[in-house]
């Protein structure tokens, strides 16, 4: 563990959840004339160098995006090649994971998965369920505003069943119906290559977090950047809309 590091830690003051969207792989391989493929595999790369780091500085929540709703009408052969990739990490992260207590959730359109990757992940998170170090949730197929649809779309059923009343709908409530159910808010959202978007993630979680890009492709980004990430987080002050003395 580098000074840096440790200076980050000894202030205390550390995230419960980072969520990332992992941005500029086919950038980073454009600059290097290779195949957008390529820079995707080095991305995967990241992906373990952040699960790792995030583990070490004991954050029990990472969530990344991985894969959006939109990013289906790629090309077929990008789309597959994503897929392949999303199966041979996970082929070949699995017994690290467990090993280091890491727990795997997934959200999203999960069925809209190639069977290969759909079944290696369902594989992936029973296999890890128990881990409690750090909770890592991969985003697949997903779309805020979706996930927001679904979770009224079951309100309104309950409802209807006389399950619930809509008087008793809140925030609370209605939170509980998102994916994230059990997860807490982010407190940290990383953006890397540099676009000031959401891109649709999280929308509902991310009302307070703290937003933070980074111009460095997600390739080129590791734990110093992460590290770095949260150093800034440290300064920001959290008022939650109310003033502070
Ligand atoms: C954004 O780069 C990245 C993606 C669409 C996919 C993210 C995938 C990985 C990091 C690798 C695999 C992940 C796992 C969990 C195994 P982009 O292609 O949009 O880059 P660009 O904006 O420069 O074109």
């Amino acid at each position: 563990m580098g000074t840096r590091e440790r200076e980050v830690l000894a202030r205390g003051d550390m995230p419960r959840h980072v969520a990332v969207i992992m941005d500029g792989n086919g950038r980073w391989a454009k600059r290097r004339h290779r195949p957008r493929i390529f820079g995707h595999r080095e991305g995967m790369k990241s992906v373990r160098r952040v699960i790792e780091a995030a583990a070490d500085l004991e954050i029990p929540y990472l969530t990344l995006f991985a894969f959006s709703q939109e990013n289906w009408k790629r090309p077929r052969a990008e789309v597959e090649a994503l897929m392949t990739l999303l199966k041979r990490y996970i082929d070949s992260e699995r017994d690290e994971l467990v090993e280091k207590g890491i727990r795997v959730k997934a959200i999203g359109e999960l069925d809209r998965l190639e069977p290969v990757a759909g079944d290696a992940l369902d594989r992936l998170i029973e296999a890890t369920a128990a881990g409690e170090a750090l909770t890592v949730t991969l985003c697949l197929s997903y779309g805020g505003r979706t996930e927001i649809v679904e979770a009224a779309r079951r309100a309104m059923k309950a409802a209807r069943a006389g399950e619930m009343d809509p008087e008793d709908l809140d925030e609370e409530t209605f939170a509980g119906l998102l994916y994230t159910a059990d997860l807490p808010d982010p407190d940290l959202l990383i953006r890397t290559s540099g676009e000031l978007r959401v891109s649709n993630f999280l929308l509902w979680q991310i009302a307070y977090t703290e937003l933070y890009v980074t111009d460095i492709l997600w390739p080129d980004f590791d734990r110093q950047a992460l590290v770095e990430a949260i150093a800034a987080y440290q300064e920001r002050e959290r008022r939650f809309g109310t003033v502070h003395a």
